[in-house]
């Protein structure tokens, strides 16, 4: 990455940085379509904020949804853009610190850090350079390369905070359904570390991967219906694909105490078009309903929508102890055309864990490193060297 002092000299002499954005709203599935290289300001940090340089960023199909507004986007979407006003696309972060604001305690220059997603959908990361408040800065675990961080960051929070919803305990059976994606592959280790028995569904494709993960079965969904197991079977649910159909066959699977726990709910994704109100109503008024009366009959439902910042601490350190990887569907330069064809593959939903910008790869065309379940690392040792999270842990 090279000398701090000389980045952050770099950092403070520049007044212009490339990024990548949208200068108009797009329609719809357009968005890869629109996607420009954009000269803009270098951000300087405020009071409580750190300016970081971009190593690497993962992408997520909800940082498109929000671009497009749909999903989420509907209410945090970007407003009014234009070329005047271009909104910076991304959302994830793994970097280093090159200032910080007047107020900052917690982090120096030279710092290797990470970004907790936040609550407001807040973007700007495919660029040089990003300022955020420090509250939502951490130090990067240091047996983490930044692609690896910046692959298991968002995945490590939503699977973590799931899985703390669920209250899971040693010896259960819990089933994953979508554990190739990003959150899956994640959550298949998180409850292989926590002692569970985990049964991973997803394409006969893609069995060798979430087997080489720690999954002790695996369930083709193309061939095999996992709601003809039975009932109780399982203890846990884990749908992270979402759709009636998810949920029906879970339920004819779930033992009477078990729980379904859903990261998407009724509509699969749910960002591919702008619901009408009616459907939003519908498909909020079935989750809410589910989880109410649920209760009583059981299985328990249960979605999930936890904040990042709420388990992103104890995520990260599950990840790094566990040594707990994210497979890595493809590693691409900060370069517009691989960003606008990775969006594409992105949106086809069948990634293989996350693809993330590499900021200091060279934009050479066709070097995208495609990278196989086994060329992940699964060694490091993070926990010997944690003594600054644990204590960003205890103020928390
Ligand atoms: N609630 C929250 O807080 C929250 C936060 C972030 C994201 N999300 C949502 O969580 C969902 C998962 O995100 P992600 O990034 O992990 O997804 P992802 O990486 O895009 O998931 C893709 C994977 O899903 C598999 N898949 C597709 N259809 C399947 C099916 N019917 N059964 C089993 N596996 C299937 C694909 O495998 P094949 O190619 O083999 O089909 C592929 O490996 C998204 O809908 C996202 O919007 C929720």
């Amino acid at each position: 990455m090279g000398n701090p002092r000389t980045l952050s000299a770099v950092y403070r002499a520049s007044d212009k940085m490339t990024a990548i954005a949208i200068t108009d709203t797009p329609v719809v599935g357009g968005v890869a379509d629109v996607l420009q290289l954009v000269t803009a300001p270098v951000p300087r940090p405020s009071r409580h904020q750190v300016a970081i340089q971009l190593v690497a960023s993962s992408m997520h199909v909800d940082e498109v949804y929000a671009a497009q507004g749909t999903a989420l986007g509907r209410f945090f979407g970007p407003k009014d853009v234009s070329a005047a006003s271009p909104y910076l696309m991304g959302s994830s972060v793994s970097g280093v610190v090159v200032a910080v604001g007047r107020e900052v305690t917690r982090f120096k220059v030279g710092d290797e850090v990470i970004v907790i997603p936040n609550e407001r959908g807040d973007s700007g990361s495919w660029a040089t350079y990003r300022c955020v408040e420090q509250n939502y800065v951490m130090l990067k675990p240091p047996t983490l390369s930044h692609v690896e961080a910046a692959a298991a960051t968002l995945s490590g929070c939503v699977a973590w905070g799931a899985i703390k919803i669920a209250q899971v305990e040693v010896g259960e059976h819990c089933l994953v359904v979508g554990a190739s994606g990003a959150i899956g592959s994640l959550m298949v280790q998180f409850l292989k570390s926590k002692g569970a028995h985990v049964t991973g569904v997803c394409s006969g494709a893609n069995a060798g991967l979430v087997n080489a993960l720690g999954a002790d079965d695996t369930i083709d969904y193309k061939h095999t219906d996992f709601g003809a197991q039975g009932r109780s079977t399982y203890d846990k649910v884990f749908d992270l694909v979402g759709g009636r159909e998810v949920e029906t066959a879970a339920y004819r699977t779930l033992k009477r105490k078990g729980r379904f726990i859903t990261i998407v709910g009724p509509v699969r994704h749910i960002g591919e078009r702008k619901l009408s109100w009616i459907e939003l109503l519908l498909g909020v008024g079935h989750i809410v309903w589910r989880s109410i009366a649920s209760r009583v009959w059981g299985p328990r439902y249960q979605f999930v929508a936890s904040l990042p910042r709420h388990n992103a601490y104890a995520a990260m350190l599950s990840i790094a102890k566990h040594k707990i990887r994210s497979p890595i569907e493809a590693e691409i330069p900060f370069d517009l055309l691989e960003i606008q064809a990775a969006i594409k593959t992105l949106m086809s939903h069948r990634t293989r864990g996350r693809i993330v910008i590499n900021f200091e790869a060279d934009k050479q065309p066709g070097q995208t490193a495609i990278r196989s379940s086994s060329e992940m690392h699964l060694s490091g040792s993070f926990c010997q060297n944690n003594t600054q999270i644990n204590q960003d842990m205890e103020r928390l």
